[in-house]
């Protein structure tokens, strides 16, 4: 379909846009009339539909020196890769810097003026209102899985040295399991009720907000949580 938009495109790349989390937010994307360079490690394995704005190129989340011309075409960027598309047996030999790396590469080959990263994060990295993060609650999160919530959390801290305009948007753990609910959605503040951490949300209404991070930042070096509607009387970041 034409792009009738009389405004110039913006530009975004998705890291991991093959995955599930990252086809969802490129349709999202794509839908806003972003131009999206699509960064996948294997261009002949991805189902993207093809789009007059989309670009898909190879790329290695861990080698970012090879993502340097492709991200020196865009102003913001979405990261949203794992390792793991399901629970490993083991996480034996498993890098716990895996996400470290990944955003302090990025953050040295990204030579563009202005650097908007989203990060998808992970519910298990979530402090309740309790005190207590949801993987420290063996009901909410299952203990052997903590080596890559950690993983997720040493992110965060190490996107607050990297000099990106960066923000954290953390689904609930009924990430992918809730049908479309459509607008509504709220970005909310930790501490989090254990009802919003473990809401259900489908990837489109969450890309829907990793969108309207990029187009329209709320958060800017921060982290808020995913909550679908209805939601606990908490304060609000956006609608
Ligand atoms: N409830 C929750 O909090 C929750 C639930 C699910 C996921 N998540 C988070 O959401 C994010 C995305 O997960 P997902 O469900 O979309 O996973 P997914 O479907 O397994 O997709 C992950 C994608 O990452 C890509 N990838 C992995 N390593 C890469 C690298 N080094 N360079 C480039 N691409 C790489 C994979 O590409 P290949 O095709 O090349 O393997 C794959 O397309 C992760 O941060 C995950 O932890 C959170």
């Amino acid at each position: 379909m034409p792009d009738t938009s009389a405004e110039p495109s913006r530009r975004a790349a998705v890291i991991g846009a093959g995955g599930r989390v990252g086809r969802a937010v490129t349709a999202a994307l794509l839908r806003d009339s972003w131009d999206v360079v699509a960064v996948v490690r294997d261009p002949e394995r991805h189902d993207l539909p093809p789009h007059p704005r989309l670009h898909v190129t190879r790329g290695d989340a861990q080698r970012p020196d090879g993502l340097a011309p492709a991200l020196a075409t865009v102003e913001a960027a979405v990261l949203a890769v794992t390792p793991f598309t399901a629970p490993p047996d083991s996480f034996d030999g498993f890098d716990p810097d895996y996400y470290v790396t990944i955003v302090t590469g990025l953050a040295a080959h990204w030579p563009a003026p202005h650097r908007r990263l989203v990060a998808v994060g992970l519910a298990a990295t979530l402090r309740l209102d309790t005190g207590e993060l949801v993987m420290d609650d063996p009901e909410l999160f299952p203990p052997f899985l903590r080596p890559f919530a950690l993983a997720h959390a040493r992110q965060a801290d190490a996107l607050r040295d990297t000099g990106l305009e960066w923000a954290m948007l953390v689904p609930p753990s009924g990430f992918g399991l809730a049908p479309p609910a459509g607008p509504g959605r709220s970005l909310v503040r930790e501490p989090v009720t254990r009802r919003q951490a473990t809401a259900g949300l489908s990837h489109a209404d969450y890309a829907d907000a990793v969108a309207g991070e990029l187009g329209a930042p709320t958060l800017h070096g921060g982290r808020a949580a995913v909550v679908p509607p209805p939601v606990d009387d908490l304060p609000m970041l956006a609608g």
